[in-house]
């Protein structure tokens, strides 16, 4: 059976959960605006929530259709098999987004969804009493310029959610962007990466997860996992398999430190409860002190950006070391996340390339400056 999912990708990111897509044996893929639409099987949906880095959510497609109006989205609603994907017990919470759309109201939409799943499932189980206390499909209603989306998300928990990070510092990256960051460097496990604002260690550990080739979802769970029309082997069968696909033969390629003790005591706990400890080399400097010993290598990071007042001298100098480095090292790719406007012209030349992408809520660029 054929299965329509969508990757959501933040944005400016699409293109990137497409490659990895492509990469992982998916062959018929779209890339949308904040999403990757793939076509592929029940296997399918398994593989991509265990497998891919950079995606937010893998939510299953379940209908799409006009909807101007209430009527619209309670019939259109209606009309989905619902009883093949619902059981009688299921709990099925009705999240909602409007954008541009005449129903603009979000929680009467949700409220006509659920009405409508509900009334769907009283006459397929010939039943009026639905429990609610079974295992939990959560579904969501989108309205885009009055089409609807109906979506079952088959993760549960945000994919960025990959279950090593006990504690955050200050300031951490999403997984799913610090594995985006890597991608984008095409680091591939071959040269030196060095990280030396590593905070909690996000990027180093995405990297060197990537180089050894363990699955990002490997420790968690997902919401599909409890669907009762996945069958259990499935994720068994999945995981297995990635275990055994698991190659650390890359240790110590990948630096990563911090001016910050306590910050590089908790990357290296991160790192070990991600299993790859070994692969990191960790160590409490300041970036004025760091030396790349190295002819060739790539350095990512998200330095501090100087949001606050008083912070911008300091941060005008990690700047200015920054671009001297590169300056001492044309072997080396430079690859830094910041959301400071005057970045670089403290680091004194224009990068060959760069990227909008956002931090949170900060709108950043990726500078890039390759060899
Ligand atoms: C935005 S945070 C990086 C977050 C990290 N990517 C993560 O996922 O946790 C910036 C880091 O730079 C460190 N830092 C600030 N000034 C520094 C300096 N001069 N040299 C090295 N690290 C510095 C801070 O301690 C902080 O951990």
């Amino acid at each position: 059976m054929s299965y329509t999912i969508l990757a959501t990708a933040p944005l400016g990111l699409e293109a990137v959960v497409a490659h990895e897509a492509k990469i992982l044996g998916f062959s018929e893929y779209q890339v949308e605006n904040g999403r990757v639409r793939i076509t592929t099987d029940l296997e399918g949906i398994v593989k991509a929530n265990l497998w891919l880095r950079t995606t937010d959510r893998i939510l299953l497609l379940l209908g799409e259709f006009p909807a101007y109006t209430f009527d619209d989205l309670f019939e259109g609603t209606k009309a989905l098999p619902w009883d093949e994907w619902l059981p009688e017990d299921g709990r099925f919470p009705v999240a909602g987004r409007s954008h541009k759309s005449q129903l603009s109201s979000v929680p009467a939409c949700q409220s006509i969804v659920k009405k409508a799943i509900v009334d769907k499932l009283t006459d397929a189980y010939m039943t009026t009493r639905f429990p609610e206390d079974g295992a939990t499909y959560p579904i969501e209603v989108t309205l885009h310029q009055d089409r609807a989306m109906i979506t079952l998300d088959t993760s549960g928990a945000g994919l960025h959610k990959r279950g090593y990070r006990v504690a955050a510092g200050d300031a951490p990256i999403k997984e799913t962007l610090a594995a985006a960051l890597v991608q984008l460097s095409r680091w591939r496990g071959e040269r030196v990466l060095v990280d030396p604002f590593c905070g909690s260690g996000t990027i180093a550990i995405e990297a060197a997860m990537y180089a050894a080739n363990i699955a990002p979802g490997l420790h968690r769970e997902f919401a599909a996992e409890h669907f009762d029309w996945v069958p259990k082997r499935l994720f068994r069968e999945a995981r297995e398999q990635a275990t055994s696909a698991i190659n650390t033969a890359n240790a110590r390629a990948i630096l990563a430190s911090d001016i910050d003790a306590g910050a590089v005591d908790l990357a290296r706990l991160n790192a070990h409860r991600a299993g790859v400890e070994p692969m990191i080399e960790f160590s409490r400097q300041a970036v004025k002190d760091l030396r790349l010993e190295e002819d060739r290598g790539v350095l990512i990071g998200n330095p501090p950006y100087g949001e606050r007042m008083g912070d911008a001298a300091d941060v005008r100098r990690i700047y200015e070391t920054l671009g001297q480095l590169r300056t001492d090292h044309p072997g080396w790719s430079f690859f830094l996340l910041s959301g400071q406007p005057l970045f670089e012209r403290w680091f004194g030349k224009p990068a060959d390339k760069r990227r909008k992408l956002y931090n949170g809520r900060i709108e950043c660029q990726y500078y890039q400056y390759t060899r």
